[in-house]
């Protein structure tokens, strides 16, 4: 009979981070499994989750050193190494690592002889659909940057005749069609807007059609062919952006809502609304810029602020999904149980990973940082 494996949930430490990585479902299914499970002392109450429910599921409470023993640490923002040196050694952290940006803190897991596992690098194959966590919190981010846009904007969404007056439809236009802008698309349509949409994948023509808005693309400069790898964008040439500029240009002037949406792994987000454009902007118009923290699509744009140029108001937040913790915790959480329950080999009472998934989300073993990602 294997050991029983010890699964600590961490209390999150970042700004503004509301989110956690385990609730009481994924809890009981854990324990189901044959783990048991630790959780830190008040890891949930962002997410409007109690320890005590935490301890109905069955999982343990603590106040200090969860990471104590554990096997595997989950987490939602990468922990810093200090908080696990007390787990076992080579212990899993299975967590968003931001391993880009924050290459020192992989480093350090390395060093503590951690294997850090990222999820934000999870291969984008079928099989792993349900454990991806960028597109589950893509999802709720694209809702919720419409709904925040809805809110600031001082006009109504839906056209509406009334006694006194017809109020006219707004007009929405969303820019990166990934899973972020399918759901702001989705969203805005709901509300009542008029929405158009762009990409420089060539397969979301069809998706924002069946979404039932308006496709605007650069037609005399070749976009990347369907999908495009691995269903990401690469940065496009001169020619593109100049062409792509003029397209937005034209179309931009005429928009009371823009939420931008686009990002490239691995780089700084590409430039899509430039001041000049946005001087051509109604006032009172809003742009939500959803890649804010990765340097942004919009001139100007500033992360958890609401900044106004040229009277149009531009919003973006650093982590948009925890604006709706509950959903983007019970949303992330199985992710996390999907990914690890998985690979349970029963026998061995723990997950065990295949070389193509281990392989691709893998940064440290072995006292080594081994991601082909990060060693290029
Ligand atoms: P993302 O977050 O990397 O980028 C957002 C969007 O911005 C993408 O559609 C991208 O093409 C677009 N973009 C990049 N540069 C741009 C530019 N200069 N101008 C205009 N748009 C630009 O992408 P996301 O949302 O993570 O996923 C993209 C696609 O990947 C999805 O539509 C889906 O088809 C696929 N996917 C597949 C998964 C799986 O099979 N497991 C999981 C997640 C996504």
């Amino acid at each position: 009979m294997a050991a029983t494996i010890k699964i600590a949930v961490l209390r999150e430490r970042a700004a503004g981070e509301s989110r956690v990585s385990a609730t009481p479902e994924t809890v009981k299914k854990f324990i189901a499994l044959g783990a048991s499970v630790v959780v830190e002392g008040g890891a949930g109450a962002g997410a409007s989750i109690g320890d005590d429910d935490y301890r109905v599921a069955g999982a343990e409470v603590v106040v200090a050193d969860a990471a104590k023993d554990a096997d595997i640490v989950l987490a939602v923002q990468g922990p810093e190494a200090e908080l696990l040196t007390a787990a076992k050694p080579g212990a899993w952290v299975v967590a968003g690592l931001d391993p880009f940006s924050r290459r020192d803190r992989v480093d350090a897991y390395a060093t503590a002889g951690l294997e850090a596992l990222a999820m934000e690098f999870m291969p984008r194959i079928t099989r792993a659909q349900s454990m991806d966590i960028l597109s589950s919190q893509s999802n709720l981010a694209g809702y919720k940057a419409v709904i925040t846009a809805a809110n600031i904007y001082g006009r109504a969404f839906p056209m509406m005749m009334t006694a006194a007056g017809t109020v006219s439809a707004a007009k929405a236009f969303i820019m990166g069609v990934g899973v972020a802008g399918l759901q702001a698309i989705a969203t805005a349509r709901r509300l009542g807007a008029q929405v158009s949409a762009t990409d420089v994948r060539s397969a979301t023509r069809e998706q924002i059609q069946s979404l039932g808005a308006k496709p605007i693309f650069v037609e005399s400069v070749a976009g990347i062919e369907g999908e495009g790898a691995g269903g990401y964008a690469t940065e496009m040439s001169e020619e593109y952006q100049k062409a792509q500029a003029e397209l937005v240009s034209a179309h931009i002037a005429k928009q009371d809502i823009v939420i931008t949406t686009a990002l490239i792994p691995g780089r700084a987000a590409p430039r899509l609304v430039s001041d000049a454009q946005i001087a051509t902007m109604k006032p009172g118009s809003v742009i939500f810029d959803l890649a804010v923290s990765q340097g942004g699509n919009v001139e100007g744009s500033v992360a958890d602020q609401v900044v106004e140029k040229h009277g149009v108001k531009i919003v973006g937040y650093s982590n948009t999904a925890t604006h709706l913790a509950a959903d983007a915790s019970a949303l992330f959480s199985r992710n996390l149980y999907n990914f690890l329950s998985a690979f349970w080999d029963k026998e061995q009472g723990k997950p065990v990973l295949d070389e193509e998934i281990g392989n691709a989300i893998r940064l440290t073993q072995g006292g080594k940082v081994v991601n082909e990602r990060l060693l290029g």
